[in-house]
């Protein structure tokens, strides 16, 4: 996910956008680039690879200017090369891009009819080309504008800079985040409330189709029929915090150590007071309403819900259905009546999971979101919003907000099984009751970092892992596979552990490590069994279990990783946290870049 700022200021442009796109960094990218007018004059800078690859070369080839734009390019159309970073320039026109412009060669073969020549294989470009030929025709820049984003399909932020023009920005929203920062007779843009946050805490967010002509003292906004519109202004304060690394050398190892803390905030949200009953924001959520949901995330989001689904189904026996959000939009599947649909986003951007919500408007009785970012996109669009207080996660490696996902949708579950009759409030008080002692137990599990840590440096040297679970282990398997995988770069699968004879099991041989993520609960014998046919073939198996389980099944394992005792209903919270640790330790033996995996972005805003 690109990032982008801009600054009408009353001090040197420069610094302020690298500060700023630094904030930026957890987005992922891999170039960068400012624009800034002095004296008048539109001159940019732009590198390939991180931050301090522009800042050097800002320290050699100075911009000076007091107005400026800046972006973080995650490469989407075209590679990550100078020419292809952004700011792109067309005549008097610069603009910087998050999102993908859809039509765009369209455009391009409509310009280049006209003789207009590109120098990049960008989409951005024909942005700036697009309003260039415009003010070439007489309009002004905001006219320009206006026209340019009349024939732009698909999602962008975008934020355009005008040569001789050093009190004036122009930034529009659509399908990608924007916010306007207030400052005292200066003004800033940028992606998010966290780039702008050392500069002004006064925020707008732009809405969808929203456009907005700023100067130093004034922002007009405008909606997509050029309507002139009211947004109003947020005070927005950004726990620094919790964007910054606190002493730990990641930000991952951060926020996994950040769990106790936000995992208890996160249920006592959703528990009230006397511990008995379980309260939502607003109106709440009616599950007599319902009979089934079907709930749709991506990536670690989506194995939350994956998780989820045997919490809903067992304790309220209420039917779920979970989609991968790539999927579920084109498939189109019908909607019935009395349907709940549920989505599940970290950063609340992500625009495949966008794009199902907004299939479902219309169709499903109640639309509700589990988020991260209460003012995202997927929140506003929501009829009812859930937010999991896990507070700004900057790895792009989900870890906190995975538990605080899951805690959120077990008091969710717990709720509709209240509703429906299916639990007595003794027994709920006692589930409530046994939420609550999660954080101290993730304590313990966190703790275990220096065994793992030594695991992690043989894991480390294999080329495969296949992770093992039943129940509602399974989608933690596929987590511990899917956090290995990303940070790691070792191909890593998850497998239900029932499935391990129907194919997976040709699999096994000495040199590929097995984890198996077992708790001591109902299924775990079945579990050992299947562990102990992969012992039988020369498999290397790393059992993560409780201490039982251990002194029961873990004589010939390769390896044994112990977890505090847990009631197996919400044993998938806690043994989330050995399944980020060996990701975690995994990486670091193999000196990958933990928190900006290559090719990754921490919120995927395109297709
Ligand atoms: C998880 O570790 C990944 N970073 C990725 O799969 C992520 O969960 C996915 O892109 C969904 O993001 P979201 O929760 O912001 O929608």
């Amino acid at each position: 996910m690109c990032g982008i700022v801009g600054v009408l200021g009353d001090h040197e442009a420069a610094p302020l956008l690298v500060e700023a796109l630094k904030r930026l960094e957890y987005r992922g990218y891999d170039s960068a680039g400012i624009a800034t007018i002095h004296d008048g004059k539109l001159k940019r800078r732009r590198a390939v690879g991180k931050l301090v690859n522009l800042s050097d070369l800002l320290v050699h080839d100075p911009l000076a200017g007091k107005a400026g734009i800046g972006h973080t390019r995650w490469a989407t159309h075209g590679a990550p090369t100078t020419g292809n970073a952004h700011p792109h320039r067309a005549g008097p026109v610069a603009v910087v891009h998050n999102g993908i412009i859809e039509n765009f060669r369209e455009l391009r073969a409509e310009m280049a009819g006209e003789g207009i020549e590109f120098q990049t294989e960008t989409d951005t470009e024909t942005v700036a080309l697009l309003t260039h030929h415009y003010i070439e025709q007489g309009d002004s820049p905001r006219e320009a504008v206006q026209k340019t984003l009349s024939r732009l399909d698909g999602a962008f932020a975008l934020c355009f800079l005008f040569d001789g023009e050093d009190d004036l920005l122009i930034a529009a929203r659509k399908g990608s985040p924007l916010a306007i920062g207030h400052g005292d007779g200066e003004m800033y843009v940028g992606s998010d409330a966290i780039a702008l946050a050392p500069m002004t805490t006064r925020i707008t967010y732009l809405e969808e189709g929203d456009w907005a002509v700023i100067t130093r003292n004034s922002v007009e906004i405008r909606d997509a029929d050029g309507q002139q519109v009211y947004r109003p202004i947020k005070t927005v304060n950004i726990d620094s915090t919790r964007i910054e690394k606190g002493g730990h050398k990641h930000f991952m190892a951060k926020e996994i150590a950040e769990q106790p803390t936000v995992l208890g905030e996160a249920i006592e949200h959703y528990i009230t007071a006397d511990g008995n009953a379980i309260t939502l924001p607003d109106a709440g959520i009616d599950f007599t309403k319902f009979d089934r949901i079907t709930m749709v995330a991506c990536g670690t989001a989506y194995l939350a819900c994956l998780t989820a689904k045997y919490w809903f189904e067992q304790v309220a026996r209420l039917p779920v259905e979970v989609d991968v959000a790539s999927e579920f939009r084109y498939r189109e599947p019908p909607i019935p009546a009395r349907t709940l649909a549920l989505f599940v986003s970290q950063s609340g951007e992500t625009a495949d999971t966008l794009a199902a919500l907004r299939y479902c408007q219309g169709k499903a009785d109640m639309i509700v979101s589990v988020v991260n970012v209460p003012e995202s996109s997927i929140a506003r669009e929501s009829d009812l919003a859930l937010p999991i207080l896990a507070g700004t996660e900057i790895g792009v490696a989900s870890t906190k907000a995975f538990t605080c996902q899951l805690a959120v949708m077990a008091t969710l579950a717990l709720k509709a099984a209240t509703d429906k009759g299916a639990l007595d409030d003794q027994t709920l008080a006692t589930h409530l009751a046994t939420l609550r002692t999660l954080p101290g137990l993730l304590s313990l599990a966190i703790n275990t970092g220096p065994e793992v840590k030594a695991i992690a440096r043989k894991l480390a040297e294999a080329q495969d892992v296949l992770f093992l679970g039943r129940g509602a282990m399974f989608p933690l398997a596929l987590e511990g596979a899917l956090k290995l995988k990303e940070i790691s770069y070792i191909h890593a699968e998850g497998y239900a552990s029932g499935e391990l004879k129907h194919g997976p099991i040709a699999l096994i041989d000495k040199s590929m490590p097995v984890v198996v993520m077992a708790p001591r609960d109902a299924l775990f014998d079945k579990t050992v069994s299947n562990m102990q046919e992969v012992m039988a073939r020369g498999g290397k198996v790393l059992l993560i279990s409780d201490s039982a389980g251990i002194r029961e099944a873990g004589q010939g394992a390769w390896e044994t990783l112990a977890m505090p005792s847990v009631d197996a209903l919400f044993a998938p919270i806690l043994y989330a946290v050995p399944a980020q640790l060996l990701a975690y330790h995994t990486a670091i033996a193999k000196g990958t870049d933990v928190d900006q995996p290559r090719n990754l972005a921490k919120s995927v805003t395109v297709e």
